[in-house]
């Protein structure tokens, strides 16, 4: 079967309940990395396992087409699983489920499901896919985590909700998907708080100071950059550069932040020097961010005239590393602190032909045509969800001759493309580029030509 097969149809023999334990093997992983049971026909989504495991597990959710299911116990491992020894912090390791995959199936799976997802989702065939390209490093590339306080045994624990648990916390003192550097900075932030006696915050009776710490690196300037997120503002001061006090309930994430260390950021991206602010957007993985962009300019295909749009611009990289090569650039994003970033990264880079407007790209794109003109190519970085048809429509209103889509979702890029591909453009090739090792995340670039 393959990763992004229709479930609503076929035999329902199988049907499981909810509650219910049931034995299977695993044939292949849907995307999202969660495992594919077939029974009589019916379709089980397992998570915590991998093609080839026998489980046993236990059914979450039912439904006529297919169900959900979480794995108890893994009867037989698969062949294709690494040896436990090559595996870091075992199956509760949240950022690394696939991190007992061997590298090589990870990114012939993340292939296939681009050309499933374009071909199932989108009902698109004809188009090339480039081979995808592999990470430089399969460990230690992150270069920003998310650590989350907690308490165990009276003691503050500062790590990862283990998968579905936002009631534990892991507590990691190596995380090995980001560097030695950012390791030390999360052991000195903590050793400050044991040593100070300041409480975790438990998000269910409010009490408690701590919720958060954030770091972030600079992968070609070493800066280590840390972000401590409180529920009160008064306590002894933290070892960070950024303090940011949230009184709200738990998922609020941006509140009043207080400047103590570093208040930017500064990385280098191909011969860029880019600074950003904390509520800016950056590429995870900057060495990947490089080969993806690298991606997108070949795609690109710029001749040294061209206006170019670069929509969901961020902090301006995309259009930045490309402003060589057209006659200009116009960047088009909501957060304001990232268009301030990416104006002074324009004048910091000596770049005289970019300028940038905040705006949601819903309601920006007509006026930024009628200020700029038509452009001759547009890149497109949308978060997960993709756009929404009614962006795509927008979008086709600038008549552009190429379109460069770089996508974090195949299946929210596959009915973005299809609209495109009906309203007349031609999708001509495909290329995953593997930013998350050890992940089932896919980053994808792709290139549309107007017929
Ligand atoms: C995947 S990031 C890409 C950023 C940038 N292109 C880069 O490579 O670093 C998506 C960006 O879209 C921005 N964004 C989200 N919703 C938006 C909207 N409706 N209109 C414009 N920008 C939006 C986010 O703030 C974020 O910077």
């Amino acid at each position: 079967m393959s990763a992004t097969e229709s479930t609503d149809a076929g035999p329902k023999s199988g049907r499981l309940r909810r509650g219910e334990e049931f034995e299977a093997e695993i044939e292949t992983l849907a995307y999202g990395g969660r495992g594919i049971a077939r029974r009589d026909g019916y379709v089980v989504f397992v998570s915590g396992a991998l093609p080839g495991d026998k489980v046993r597990a236990r059914v979450s959710k039912s439904k006529k087409g297919y169900a959900e299911a979480g794995t108890i116990e893994i009867l037989e491992p698969s062949p294709q699983r690494l040896e436990e020894t090559d595996i870091h912090q075992g199956e509760a390791c949240p950022g690394a489920p696939w991190q007992a995959l061997a590298y090589d199936r990870q990114l012939e799976f993340k292939e296939e499901q681009v050309g499933d997802s374009l071909s199932r989702i989108g009902h698109l065939d004809d188009f090339e896919l480039d081979p995808i390209i592999p990470a430089s490093e399969q460990w230690r590339y992150r270069n920003k985590v998310e650590y989350s306080f907690g308490e165990q045994d009276g003691e503050v624990v500062l790590g990862f909700h283990p998968r579905g648990r936002w009631d534990q916390i892991l507590d990691i003192d190596d995380c090995r998907l980001s560097s030695e550097a950012t390791n030390r900075a999360r052991n000195e932030v903590l050793e400050w708080a044991r040593r100070e006696g300041i409480s975790a915050y438990d998000p269910h009776d409010h009490r408690g100071v701590l919720r958060n710490l954030v770091v972030r690196e600079g992968r070609r300037t070493g800066q280590v950059q840390t972000r401590l997120v409180t529920s009160v503002a008064n306590f002894p001061k933290p070892p960070v550069d950024l303090h940011t006090v949230i009184d709200g309930p738990s998922g609020n994430t941006s509140g009043p932040t207080g400047v103590l260390g570093e208040e930017v950021l500064r990385e280098r991206i191909f011969d860029l020097n880019i600074q950003l602010s904390h509520d800016s957007f950056f590429q995870t993985n900057t060495e990947m961010a490089e080969k993806l962009y690298g991606v997108a300019t070949v795609y690109a295909g710029l001749t040294g005239s061209e206006k170019l749009f670069d929509l969901y611009c961020g902090v301006g990289t995309i259009g930045l590393s490309m402003a060589g090569q057209a006659g200009k650039v116009w960047g088009l994003e909501i957060v304001a602190d990232a268009i301030e970033n990416a104006r002074r990264n324009a004048i910091a880079n000596n770049i005289g032909n970019a300028e940038f407007v905040t705006a949601n790209a819903r309601t920006g794109l007509r006026p930024l045509i009628e200020r700029a003109g038509k452009p001759d190519v547009i890149t497109i970085d949308p978060p997960r969800a993709g756009l929404s048809a009614k962006i795509v429509r927008r979008v086709l209103e600038a008549e552009a001759k190429r379109i460069v889509y770089i996508s974090c979702n195949p299946t929210t890029l596959a009915p973005n493309a299809a609209q495109l591909v009906e309203a007349g453009y031609r999708l001509v090739r495909v290329r995953p580029v593997d930013m998350f090792p050890q992940t089932p995340h896919i980053e994808v670039v792709a290139q549309f030509d107007r017929v």
